[in-house]
């Protein structure tokens, strides 16, 4: 699914999300805006939440927030049945501030600091992933003297090389992510957590990257880690309640491009689970999902305001539009590719290809290279799809840019979530001393 479930054309070729004409909501709420689509949103958190029972008893899917850390977004996914996974104190204020419930939450991230770990335990969430032996001291230091210990995963890299963009492979040999499997590091992390009073170990984590289409990567790491958790309880007594393969399901960025099954992702993990503890011969543990493109990426779309047009003979032509690297820095920081339409008439058939910069200053701030779009003029709206994920939690003031307005669509209403920064929002920050 590339555009939300919403999406339609009226009979004069405008393009309407949620029953709301896009031209109306640029005129309403200015351009770059992101428009998210509620439906959407609900729909994907259900299947999500629904798969995951394949898992067995306890099995449950995590919304990893850092794919779109909007309040009002978690509040919405939370109330579908999502528990949240934060990585920072940031997103663990934000989910805590949206109303989440702690014991929903689990925190991440390869280099917790000591007061991050400090909020994480007073706000009592239900599980840290410890990612190094580092975490564990400081978890010791905070952790001694309490009656109830704390909930800790232990994050394992299972070795897996999986098809993705180098920088969202995270499971493979040289990352920075948990405790190899291949040496004796994780072991060695199983023995120092269970010296450590204060703390619970409830069993293992992975994540081996982003935008991946074969469930098999999932299988591999789960076989991978319940033969590890059965030597771990056979060696150490340990109980292993719960196993994570993560996130990564991939979604449709293009059109004709598949995203990953849902039920079919969860539902091949939870068969290769059900076989490797069979053949290791130890508990059923319950399933942990952490999906996150794959519930925010195709509920929400960029609108753009086109302007001006360069044509380089021979070369190409370039169509700016009025956002671009400061809001969806994806393209230029891993080659990310988006599809793009006309959003404001219908073009007709006669298309030109043509290049769709960003107006910010580096040559790398292109969104879509060479796309076969009707003529665009000045004024024109172009909608691009599937930016629901990782676009506007990684946007940025470059170029001094005002970060763009949030919009949530349902049955013709459209709320603000997010305001447009204003020119004095750039400045909050900024001390202005007198220089004498
Ligand atoms: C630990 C962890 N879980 C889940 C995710 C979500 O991944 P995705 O958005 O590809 O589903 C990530 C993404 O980096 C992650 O690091």
């Amino acid at each position: 699914m590339l555009w939300p479930e919403t999406t339609k054309r009226t009979d004069d070729g405008e393009l309407t999300i949620g029953g709301l004409a896009v031209s109306d909501l640029a005129e309403e709420f200015g351009t770059p805006l992101y428009i998210y689509d509620e439906v959407t949103l609900r729909h994907r958190a259900r299947r999500a939440v629904a798969s995951a029972f394949a898992g067995g008893p306890g099995s449950r899917a995590v919304f990893a927030s850092k794919a779109l850390e909007l309040p009002v977004i978690l509040a919405i996914l939370a109330d579908e049945g999502l528990g949240i996974d934060v990585v920072s104190g940031g997103e663990l204020f934000v989910a805590l501030k949206s109303g989440v419930d702690p014991h929903v939450i689990t925190f991440h991230g390869n280099n917790k600091s000591k007061q991050e770990l400090q909020e994480a335990i007073d706000a009592g969430i239900e599980l840290i992933a410890v990612d190094n032996l580092y975490e564990l001291d400081l978890l010791e230091e905070l952790t001694t003297g309490r009656s109830q210990p704390v909930s800790i995963l232990l994050r394992v890299n299972p070795g897996i090389d999986v098809h993705t963009h180098d920088k969202i492979a995270t499971g493979v040999l040289d990352s920075k992510f948990g405790f190899p499997l291949w040496t004796d590091d994780a072991e060695t992390a199983v023995v120092r957590a269970l010296e450590i009073p204060g703390i619970a170990l409830k069993g293992f984590h992975s994540h081996l990257g982003s935008q991946l289409f074969d469930e098999r990567a999932a299988e591999l790491a789960i076989e991978k880690i319940v033969a590890f958790a059965a030597e771990m309880s056979r060696k150490h007594r340990i109980e292993v309640a719960i196993v994570s393969p993560g996130g990564g399901m991939g979604i449709s960025y293009l059109e004709g491009m598949p995203e990953m099954d849902v039920a079919e992702w969860m539902g091949a993990t939870a068969d290769a689970l059900e076989r490797s503890c069979a053949m290791a011969r130890i508990p059923h543990p319950s399933l942990v999902f952490e999906p996150g493109r794959w519930i925010v990426g195709p509920a929400g779309v960029a609108l753009y305001r086109v302007g001006s047009r360069r044509e380089i003979d021979g070369v190409r032509t370039y169509i700016s539009v009025d956002g671009g690297m400061a809001d969806n820095i994806r393209p230029t920081l891993y080659e990310a590719v988006y599809t793009a339409e006309l959003a404001n008439r219908n073009g007709g058939d006669m298309t030109e290809t043509v290049t769709i910069a960003g107006k910010y200053c580096e040559s790398g701030d292109v969104l879509i290279r060479d796309i076969d779009l009707p003529s665009l003029e000045p004024g024109d709206l172009l909608a691009v799809p599937a930016a629901g994920a990782y676009c506007i939690p990684m946007a940025s003031n470059y170029n001094l840019a005002l970060k763009p307005a949030v919009v949530l669509v349902s049955e013709g209403k459209a709320r603000l979530i997010r305001r447009r920064e204003t020119y004095g929002d750039l400045l909050a920050l900024d001390a202005l001393p007198e220089l004498s």
